[in-house]
């Protein structure tokens, strides 16, 4: 099966949250089952760099009238053997700052022409009049910023398509821009209506990935259902419990090859699983010592890997510190995004500097470095598609606390009476996301870790856990094998 997997960010090229991480191993992972896979990504200068072995294979032309594009093909991903299409147009992409916004933290101003474009190219290497030999039976597209592929397709009408997948990373991005752009991308006003790419009188990407796509997956079952209700489903939710019988939910994977503590190269010492009770000691104390906490081995330490904003939920953790830090715990923390949030996780580490450490930034060797020497990760997320830092804090045993939603209600076993008595418990949850729920459900996590038997009982559950993409590959595999059966087998299928 020819698959090309469009996507705005790619671990380890360029990555601002999970949906790199997805986009760098999901595409690895049915090439592992025999899949014939292709990423496109923007030609960022970061990816233009670390992408090995470029060549350029297609002159794209001026579309948008922005500037020239050219299609560079590298080899294969680093660290993967899929490979690499790069859609490089300087005007575009090759500017400092993050693949949405600028060093200062604003978004780009032209964002509309650089993911229109992502979008516009997505669907004119998919279709019959694609300048490149290779073509995909199916083009799977992810999130607000390739949403306009498919419609592209449905405009143009090429003599032949790809089946098209859209999976919705978060709903809560949709790409909405004012519908005078309509034109701009070179789309026609009929497709601007209710049914199409209009939302509340803007242009929605979103929507429009949505609307024009055969099929629709999202990262885990239960934010599957949480979407075709409000509030989850942010406005689109009558449209998607429209589409319910089109759209899956299929839990995303890890990537043990990069998430690993037997093999991790950022750890100051590797551990195997089996003894993870020393080799998390040992990096815990390399921690406490390197982020100035004090160096007390049986202090319970929180860790946070998170952006920042009202998602994550960081208020709750801001809220609850005071009586968490009575009770003896640290917390660590690697993070960026909203600023008063930053200044709250600050401020709390300038006043308790021996039991607060707050890294406001980016790093992935922290992150690493976190997770191993944590005791709990803490996500009470308002809402989580899936999450995939609980995924990792598993392999590392590192027990999650969490708020139950989306995809951490589908991958945390709450330490309840029975998940303990069956050795099922895999972390603590909480139902109702509030300050109060939070700080009980930190406050009877603390309560176990102080009980060495049953909390180890409860890693080793965290360690056993397998999330690796095998499993969910196999769906997207299924899934795009359904779509491109043949026509006469598809009718049998349905009964007709
Ligand atoms: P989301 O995509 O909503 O941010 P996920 O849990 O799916 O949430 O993925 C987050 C990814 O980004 C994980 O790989 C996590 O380790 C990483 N991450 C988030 N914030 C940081 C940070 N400040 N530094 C390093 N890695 C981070
Ligand atoms: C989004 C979601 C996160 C999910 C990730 C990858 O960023 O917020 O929950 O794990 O995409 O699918």
């Amino acid at each position: 099966m020819r698959v090309l997997f469009a996507s705005s960010e790619v671990f380890p090229l360029v990555k601002t949250g999970g949906l790199a991480d997805v986009a760098g191993s999901l595409p690895a992972a049915l090439a592992g089952a025999g899949d014939d896979v292709r990423i496109l990504l923007p030609g960022y200068p970061r990816a233009l760099d670390t992408a090995e072995g470029k060549r350029q294979v297609a002159d794209l032309g001026d579309p948008l009238g922005v500037g020239a594009a050219t299609l560079l093909v590298s080899a294969k991903l680093p660290g993967s053997g899929v490979p690499v299409w790069l859609l490089d147009c300087p005007a575009l992409y090759r500017r400092d700052g993050g693949p949405y916004q600028d060093a200062a933290g604003e978004d780009y101003a032209d964002n509309l022409l650089r993911f229109g474009m992502l979008s516009w190219a997505a669907a004119r290497l998919s279709g019959a009049d694609s300048p490149v030999k290779w073509r995909p039976q199916v083009l799977h597209c992810n999130d607000w910023q390739t949403g306009l592929a498919p419609a592209y397709l449905r405009a143009w009408q090429p003599a032949e398509r790809p089946a098209t997948v859209f999976t919705i990373h978060n709903i809560a991005y949709q790409g909405l821009f004012p519908k005078e752009s309509v034109p701009r991308l070179g789309l026609p006003w009929e497709m601007f209506q209710i049914d199409g790419l209009e939302y509340y009188d803007s242009l929605s990407f979103l929507k429009a990935g949505l609307v024009y796509s055969d099929r629709l997956t999202t990262v885990s079952p239960r934010y599957a259902r949480e979407i075709q209700s409000a509030p989850h489903g942010c406005g689109l939710e009558g449209l998607l419990a429209h589409r319910a019988a089109d759209l899956d939910g299929i839990l995303n994977g890890a990537d043990y090859t990069v998430w690993a503590p037997d093999r991790d190269t950022c750890l100051v010492e590797r551990y195997a699983p089996a003894d993870f009770a020393r080799g998390k000691a040992v990096n815990k104390a390399a921690l406490q010592a390197a982020l100035g906490l004090d160096p007390q081995a049986d202090a319970p330490l929180l860790v946070v890997v998170s952006r920042l904003n009202d998602q994550k939920g960081l208020d709750m953790v801001l809220a609850a510190l005071p009586a968490i830090l009575r009770q003896g715990a640290q917390v660590a923390l690697i993070g960026t995004g909203d600023r008063s949030m930053e200044d709250g996780f600050r401020a709390a580490a300038a006043t308790s500097p021996r039991q607060v450490s707050a890294t406001i930034g980016y790093s992935e060797e922290l992150a690493h470095r976190l997770l191993a020497a944590g005791d709990m990760l803490l996500m009470p997320s308002r809402f989580e598609p899936c999450g995939l830092t609980q995924f990792y804090a598993f392999r590392y045993g590192t027990v999650p606390v969490v708020h139950a939603t989306g995809g951490l209600a589908d991958s945390v076993v709450n330490a309840t009476y029975d998940g303990l008595m069956t050795g099922t418990a895999t972390g603590f949850s909480f139902e109702y996301a509030n300050d109060g729920a939070f700080q009980w459900c930190v406050e009877r996590a603390i309560g176990l870790y102080r009980q060495p038997d049953v909390w180890r009982k409860i890693q080793k559950a965290c360690i056993a856990q397998d999330f690796s993409w095998k499993l969910s590959a196999g769906r997207y595999q299924a899934l795009y094998r359904g779509l491109v059966a043949p026509p006469a087998a598809r009718r049998r299928k349905a009964g007709a």
